[in-house]
């Protein structure tokens, strides 16, 4: 595991964006995971912006979804849907195809998981996965003492989710469970990037990276992998021990 403390968080979104694009150019045709939530906001900008300025080109580019609300309408506001189309998909002129999204609305999430997992046997497993960091520990929505093991699967939302993911809407929203990619899918992504921002962060940075590693803490289970950068701005390393 490598650490990259940037000095802001625009210079972290700028070296994601070239990180990502740099691990994609040799590939036909990458799989790339970026996760929704504030954070990777940057990230799309820096997107955006190249591809406006004609030096991205993500025409082969697939993507899938790292997680999803369960019973919420997919494109509702705050569902992560939403999120990507708006903020990606759409100003990037993805192609609804090279998608896969969960179905927050699905009558049977086994089988959406399902679907999900047979889409990453066909073109997986993911090249670049971007995740961000949960005030609890958690990746996507493998929550505290989630099995990681597990690929694709449901989550019980942990009750800090549930009152800090109010952010994402503008009502008090009943938040109650959610479908994920699973600590398994990640941990065979070729490329892992964490990305965390902000003074609101540092303790579960510290927790994360320098506390043992542990089922409680999901984004631990994550830190063997062998191709994985954790890039932090200066706020969110703010708690961190000089090695
Ligand atoms: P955030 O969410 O980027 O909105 O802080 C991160 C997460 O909960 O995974």
């Amino acid at each position: 595991m490598e650490i990259s403390v940037c000095d802001s968080y625009k210079i972290l979104s700028k070296r994601v964006a070239i990180d990502i694009i740099q691990h994609t150019q040799p590939l036909e045709e990458p799989l790339v995971c970026i996760a929704t939530g504030e954070t990777p906001k940057g990230l799309y900008k820096e997107l955006r912006e190249r591809y406006n300025q004609n030096s991205l080109d993500i025409s082969n580019w697939r993507f899938i979804e790292l997680d999803e609300w369960l019973d919420l309408e997919n494109d509702c506001e705050g569902s992560c849907l939403r999120r990507l189309n708006q903020n990606l998909f759409k100003p990037l002129n993805v192609n609804e195809e090279k998608v896969c999204c969960f179905d927050g609305k699905t009558n049977n999430p086994d089988d959406e998981c399902q679907r999900v997992e047979s889409f990453l046997q066909s073109y997986g497993p993911i090249d670049v996965a971007v995740i961000g960091l949960g005030m609890n520990g958690h990746v996507g929505f493998n929550e505290p003492g989630t099995d990681p093991s597990l690929r694709s699967h449901v989550s019980e939302l942990d009750s800090v989710t549930k009152q800090v993911s109010q952010k994402y809407f503008s009502k008090s929203k009943q938040l109650s469970k959610g479908i994920t990619l699973g600590l398994a899918d990640l941990r065979e992504a070729k490329r892992l990037i964490l990305i965390v921002s902000g003074h609101k962060k540092a303790t579960i940075v510290q927790q994360v990276l320098e506390e043992k590693i542990s089922k409680n803490l999901p984004a631990t289970l994550l830190r063997d992998h062998l191709n994985f950068t954790v890039y932090l701005d200066s706020d969110a390393a703010n708690l961190l021990h000089p090695i």
